[in-house]
């Protein structure tokens, strides 16, 4: 099939109201991976502290719910330097990256 003048006009019209929906469609997404990235990384404590850092209690983890979100930065800093010790924080600690640690901190901590 051959595009006349005037269909060629047309898909560029239709593409063209078509593309700032799409843009920000694009955009939508891109948040929404930030945003699953970003649960992600604290997802990744919930098996020892609970689901959103609402540890169980008694359940033998310590409690951070009780820390806010700056509290908790210090603490996890201390576990990635080894000004803190523990049994699988330091380890842990060691994984991140402090951008990293600050996005946990600020997801899980006390709000
Ligand atoms: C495998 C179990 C486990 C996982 C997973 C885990 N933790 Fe821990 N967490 C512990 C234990 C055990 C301690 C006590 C310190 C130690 O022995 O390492 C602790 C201590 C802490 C403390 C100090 C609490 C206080 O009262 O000072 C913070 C903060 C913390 N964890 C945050 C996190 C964050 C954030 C994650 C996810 C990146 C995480 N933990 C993942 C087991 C875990």
């Amino acid at each position: 099939m051959k595009l006349s003048q005037n269909t060629l006009r047309l898909t560029v019209l239709v593409t063209s109201l078509l593309m700032p929906p799409l843009a920000s469609s694009a955009l939508a997404q891109s948040n929404h991976a930030q945003d699953l990235y970003q649960r992600g990384l604290a997802a990744t404590c919930a098996n020892c502290h609970g689901t959103d850092g609402k540890g169980v209690e008694n359940g033998g983890m310590p409690m951070i719910n009780t820390l806010s979100s700056e509290q908790m930065l210090t603490q996890l800093k201390a576990f990635k330097s080894g000004a803190r010790e523990g049994t699988i924080m330091p380890q842990l600690a060691k994984g991140y990256s402090d951008d990293q640690l600050q996005t946990i901190a600020n997801l899980l901590g006390k709000k």
